[in-house]
């Protein structure tokens, strides 16, 4: 690993429409209201270098891309990211709430696209020298529902327009990432009411917050 660091890294995933960012702002809050200081970001972005490497990700009007570059990018954003706002953050005892990670880079590009996950796991040791994050949330939701809550805001992005299998193979892979690192991954059902779906984040969160203080 880097270094150690002093904060927590928290992620939340899940196909287009799970209701990523709504909980986002739940878990923000939630932490805060802990005394936490909370930075809030995002994949493929966060920072205004990588955010113009995501403009293009999710152009529709772009030509397509092959799948190694598409992962490329991927990971040229998240390398900006880390270095530029994720590793500060955590090394000064901030927690970080990022929506999607590279558990999203071997569901989209891996199982969605069809690299194998060995060349992603190469990057991943590369870039990330050891750094995981501590929780992820995966809200798992059929992909018709989550499609349909992602349609009704406008004009699809380039992933958004890809066929629905697509989403079965990205919603398997993520399912299967839960199912070996399930100390890790919490898989939520992101098809049940929104209370009902904050009840179980705002669980592991606590866990994760009772554990934090009890290695102070
Ligand atoms: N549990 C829920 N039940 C019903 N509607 C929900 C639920 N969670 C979120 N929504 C609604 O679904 C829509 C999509 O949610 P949101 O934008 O948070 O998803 P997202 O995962 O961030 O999507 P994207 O991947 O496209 O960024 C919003 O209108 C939101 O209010
Ligand atoms: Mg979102």
């Amino acid at each position: 690993m880097k270094d150690e660091v002093q904060g927590k890294f928290i992620t939340i995933e899940g196909i287009e429409g799970v209701g990523k960012s709504t909980n986002i702002a739940f878990m923000t809050r939630l932490l805060r209201s802990a005394g936490k200081e909370v930075v809030v970001t995002r994949e493929p972005g966060g920072t205004p270098f990588a955010e113009r490497i995501r403009a293009l990700l999710v152009d529709p009007d772009c030509d397509p891309c092959t799948p190694d570059t598409e992962l490329l990018l991927m990971f040229a954003s998240r390398a900006e990211h880390l270095a530029g706002k994720i590793w500060p953050a955590l090394e000064r005892g901030a927690w970080v709430v990022c929506d999607r990670f590279t558990d999203a880079t071997f569901a989209y590009q891996g199982a969605g696209r069809g690299i194998e996950s060995g060349h992603i796991g190469a990057l991943e040791a590369w870039l990330q020298k050891g750094l995981r994050p501590h929780l992820t949330i995966l809200l798992d939701a059929d992909v018709q529902i989550g499609l349909e809550r992602a349609g009704k805001r406008g004009e699809l992005d380039r992933f958004e327009r890809e066929e629905l299998q697509f989403f079965d193979r990205v919603r398997a892979g993520y399912l299967d990432i839960a199912q070996r690192e399930p100390e890790r991954v919490k898989v939520v059902d992101a098809s049940s009411a929104l209370a009902r779906v904050q009840e179980q984040i705002g669980r592991h969160l606590a866990a994760l917050l009772e554990e934090a203080d009890a290695a102070d």
